[in-house]
């Protein structure tokens, strides 16, 4: 493989002075040098596996979404693969069936560097070695600790090329929420709020239905299909009377979990419904009437949490959550639990949906409650800015930056 060198037919690839991929090599400030054609190859096949991927947005909890790609030494596509689901195959080993006996002197191209490891199936290492490979192309290490860099290094020592880091931004960006799960050990939290043009989520009565159009709410749906858990405080739901479900799109319904110290919430609230798995978060001291009456409902459960000024402590819901395999949340509000969220640090990103309507109310509800921040100095900056428009609303979102 070659090396940084002043070749008159290659080019070392910059952009803006960032490098698009290193080498996952012991001298990691090594920068790979391709042929221009060469690489656009190795981009596209490699745009190709993040596509694969993706399909499976939703479904592989806790495990990463991850696709590959095998092509022949003509650079022909002969097998495509991604991992579906938590248990099944992974997207090498799905690749490898379909490519068969034409795996062997392939180039393999893989969104996540392949396992070294056995855990809930066996190692795609050597799966990868058995069929011959020649090549292994990965876009980002698994900062899984339990493989990080092994995989990579195993396929070297068996005398596969390996080159590391095609597409790492796009791919780790894929992934967001895993890799902060693994790296954590705690879920990735979403904050997520409809807000009219003067920064209200409700109008003064507390009604917020509704505050954008379909193709916003529907966007909305597809966030919690892509989240494990979805969480609202009780005022929400009272107000709402909220399913959380992702009735709007494909795909499987998300934990739901309703912040309710005392147990209050009237038994018929359709977040009660059964239709999805449901956790009640409760206090030191809730209702024991109401509490027996949800015991029996169907696909609900309680949990009891500490308090601390009477709010439920948010860092032991963390914990459970965690220890649930939940690894990430998205917090549909309202106000008072923005606000908590943000005051303990738990927020790696925000939507916020904003229409083109004005409500006014000098009580109506801003998305934030809590007890912010005393001046712009201390403002909660985001990064990775990006913005969509859905039918008349606009959705901005971000990276909070203190990941
Ligand atoms: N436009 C939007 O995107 C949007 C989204 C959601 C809601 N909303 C609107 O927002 C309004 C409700 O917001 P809200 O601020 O009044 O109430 P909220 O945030 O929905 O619920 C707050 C309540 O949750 C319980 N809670 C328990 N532990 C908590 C903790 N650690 N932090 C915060 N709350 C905790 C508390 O009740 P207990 O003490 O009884 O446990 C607290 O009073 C409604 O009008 C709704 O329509 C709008």
């Amino acid at each position: 493989m070659n090396r940084c060198n002043s070749g008159t037919d290659s080019k070392v690839w910059m952009r803006k002075g960032k490098r698009i991929f290193t080498a996952e090599t012991p001298e990691v400030l090594a920068v790979f040098v391709y042929k221009e054609g060469e690489l656009m190859d190795d981009i596209k096949c490699m745009r190709r596996a993040l596509e694969l991927a993706k399909m499976a947005e939703g479904d592989t909890s806790p495990n990463p979404m991850v696709g590959a790609v095998i092509t022949d030494s003509s650079g022909n596509i002969v097998g495509e693969g991604y991992h579906h689901k938590a248990g099944q195959p992974h997207a090498e080993i799905n690749a490898l069936a379909a490519a068969g006996d034409k795996a062997k002197g392939a180039t393999v191209y893989v969104t996540l560097e392949p396992c070294s490891h056995y855990g809930r199936t066996g190692p795609c290492c050597e799966a990868l070695i058995k069929a011959g490979v020649k090549k292994v192309v990965s876009a980002v290490t698994d900062p899984n600790p339990l493989v990080a860099g092994r995989g990579l290094n195993r396929l070297r020592e068996a005398g596969i090329e390996v080159v590391n880091g095609i597409c790492e931004d796009e791919a780790r960006k894929l992934n967001e929420k895993f890799f902060f799960w693994i790296t954590h050990k705690r879920p990735f939290v979403s904050l997520k709020y409809a807000m009219t043009l003067d920064g209200k989520i409700a109008a003064d009565g507390g009604d917020s239905k509704w505050i954008t159009g379909v193709e916003a709410r529907t966007y909305a749906h597809y966030l919690r299909k892509t989240h494990d858990a979805v969480i609202v405080g009780k005022n929400t739901v009272l107000h709402d009377d909220c399913e959380l479900t992702t009735r709007m799109v494909e795909g499987k319904n998300p934990v739901r979990i309703v912040l309710d110290s005392k147990c209050s919430l009237p038994v018929n609230s359709k977040i009660l419904n059964g239709e999805a798995r449901t956790i009640v978060a409760v206090g030191e001291e809730p209702s024991l009437t109401n509490l027996n009456a949800v015991k029996l409902l169907k696909n609900v459960e309680i949990i009891k949490l500490p308090e601390h000024d009477g709010k439920l402590d948010l860092n032991a819901l963390m914990k459970y959550l965690a220890e649930q395999e939940i690894t990430s949340l998205l917090v549909e509000g309202g106000s008072e639990v923005h606000g908590a969220f943000l005051d303990a640090g738990f927020a790696e990103r925000v939507y916020a949906f904003i229409a083109p309507k004005i409500i006014g109310g000098r009580n109506a509800l801003s998305p934030v409650g809590g007890n912010g921040c005393k001046d712009m100095g201390k403002a909660l900056c985001l990064t990775d800015i990006e913005h969509k428009e859905l039918g008349c609303d606009l959705l901005i979102t971000g990276r909070t930056e203190r990941d």
